[in-house]
């Protein structure tokens, strides 16, 4: 790729922030060979997610939504985090760095980032339907099947957040924080059109925080972001952070 050429506004931007919010997306990993949801390639053109990734399908069908989960826990197992990833490890040289991700991938924890939320939850994590006793990835890795509760032989699920679900724990607040606090809002790869989720560049924009979005073509969001770099995140965030380099020392 050929040395982007960024906005003078946005260096000013980057030059006075203490603190960045990453909230990302699928696009983000797709550089690590995982597929997206939408668009040209995307899950969702070719499987049904009412038929997967909802309770009920998990019900009625627990070993087909299992065999579904396992694939793409190897597909991810077997994925290494791009240079995307390790750009936004990088800036926590010189900024407060948090992650907001619709990802479940666990991707920017294995480049080495710190502050993550995870909003629809981690493929490397399940727990038992009933009892909630969690289970790492580890543990069932070789499970073809279902696998039952050893504690009270309830089935076990991914610890995702499927349609219709509500997001679990403390990761939509604790992003909101995020979105409230951070001085630049990076989009990164998402097609920013899956709520709750969708709500946080909103709410960093309207706390005062400069948007800008990274993705290979225009969103829902390009309208309200102040900056658009468009071209592949693994691409244009190393070159931001080589930037943001130069500004800061
Ligand atoms: P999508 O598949 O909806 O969007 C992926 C975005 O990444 C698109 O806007 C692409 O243009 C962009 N993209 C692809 N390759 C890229 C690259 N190399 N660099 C930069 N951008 C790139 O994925 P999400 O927005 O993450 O939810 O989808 C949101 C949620 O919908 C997911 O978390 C999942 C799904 O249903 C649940 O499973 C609950």
């Amino acid at each position: 790729m050929e040395k982007l050429e960024f906005k003078k506004e946005f260096a000013e931007r980057l030059k006075k922030a203490d603190t960045l919010l990453f909230f990302t997306g699928a696009g983000i990993s797709a550089e690590s060979g995982i597929a997206t949801f939408r668009g040209k390639d995307g899950l969702w053109n070719k499987l049904k997610p009412e038929e997967l990734a909802n309770f009920n399908a998990f019900m009625k069908n627990p070993d087909m939504v299992w065999e579904w989960y396992q694939y793409r826990r190897q597909i991810v197992d077997e994925s290494k985090p791009n240079n995307g990833h390790k750009a936004i490890v990088d800036f926590e040289k010189f900024f407060k760095v948090y992650i907001s991700t619709q990802n479940v991938d666990n991707l920017h924890a294995r480049a080495g980032s710190t502050k993550i939320e995870e909003l629809h939850g981690s493929i490397v994590r399940n727990f038992c339907i009933d009892c909630k006793t969690f289970y790492n990835h580890q543990e069932l890795k070789f499970e073809k099947k279902v696998p039952h509760c050893e504690k009270c032989n309830g089935l076990i699920r991914p610890d995702v957040v499927w349609f219709g679900e509500n997001l679990r724990g403390d990761a939509f607040p604790n992003s909101e924080k995020f979105a409230k606090e951070c001085d630049i809002c990076f989009v990164v790869g998402t097609s920013a059109i899956v709520y709750p989720a969708a709500y946080i560049p909103q709410t960093a924009k309207n706390y005062g925080a400069y948007i800008v979005e990274i993705n290979i073509e225009p969103t829902e969001l390009t309208y309200s972001a102040d900056y658009s770099i468009f071209g592949k995140s693994g691409e244009i965030l190393p070159q931001i952070f080589n930037l943001a380099a130069t500004l800061k020392i």
